[in-house]
């Protein structure tokens, strides 16, 4: 493994949140405690030539977390495979896990709406088709509860590969999960919203989850978030 490689595998579980790619081998005997490098047992670094169909190949019939036992299905993204901008949400609800496809219930509709609404009344052509939606997990969490770290680690591998490949000039993260999982941040929303950060070199929106907005007593996030997007369209489609 040449030294380019290793740095882009070093960055890469970085962003996964592996603080260190060595471990002890079990219960070694005190004269021969070394560590062993694990690189040649980690997953595949997203491969030169990636595409959106490989991914969706490697994932398969993914049992890789928990989250496997309940779903009815893999809601691995849609839209435009180069869209200029890309929309993370957390992970599917019944009705995205019913359909196979993001965002396709309440909040989904609202999110639709804000992404027509937002163009339109800003003079930019632009349908929910032009972008590319997609979530930090792939199956329905139970009950949908928030993903865990580790579901969302292990996922995450899928995600960043979409986004590596898309390579959009900006991303869209809804709401803390995906803020968590892009910039590993913990801050809530609402102090993150408006800004940019970036992941990797690719810049990045916070703004608020459409499910959060859907609540009646969040009409100041509401206008927030369209105002976040606004920006955002504007940045990417001027
Ligand atoms: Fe696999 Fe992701 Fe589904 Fe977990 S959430 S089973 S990692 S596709
Ligand atoms: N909420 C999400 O985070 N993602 C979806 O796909 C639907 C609802």
């Amino acid at each position: 493994m040449d030294a380019e490689t290793l740095r882009e595998y070093l960055t890469f579980y970085q962003d996964l949140g592996f603080t260190s790619l060595y471990k002890r081998s079990a219960k070694p005997a005190k004269a021969e405690q070394v560590t062993v490098p694990v690189l040649p047992a980690l997953p595949a670094l997203a491969p030169e030539g990636d595409t959106l169909e490989k991914i969706r190949e490697d994932i398969g019939d993914c049992t890789r977390c928990r989250l496997h036992a309940a779903r009815h299905s893999i809601v691995f993204g849609s839209g435009n495979p180069q869209a200029r901008l890309v929309f993370v949400g957390e992970g599917p609800g019944a009705d995205e896990d019913a359909k196979g496809l993001p965002f396709v219930g309440r909040a989904g509709q609202l999110l639709t709406q804000m992404i027509e609404g937002t163009a339109k009344r800003e003079g930019i052509p632009l349908e929910r088709n032009d972008v590319y939606i997609c979530n930090v997990v792939k199956c329905r969490p139970p009950e949908n509860r928030t993903p865990e770290p580790d579901e969302m680690e292990i996922c995450g591998q899928f995600l960043y590969r979409q986004l590596s490949t898309i390579q959009p000039k900006a991303i869209c993260a809804l709401g803390a999960t995906a803020a968590r999982a892009l910039l590993g941040r913990k801050e809530g929303v609402t102090r993150m919203r408006g800004n940019w950060f970036k992941w990797r070199d690719i810049p990045l929106m916070v703004t608020y989850h459409p499910s959060y907005l859907l609540r009646p007593y969040n009409q100041d996030a509401k206008r927030e978030a369209w105002e976040d997007l606004k920006k955002a369209l504007h940045f990417v489609y001027d």
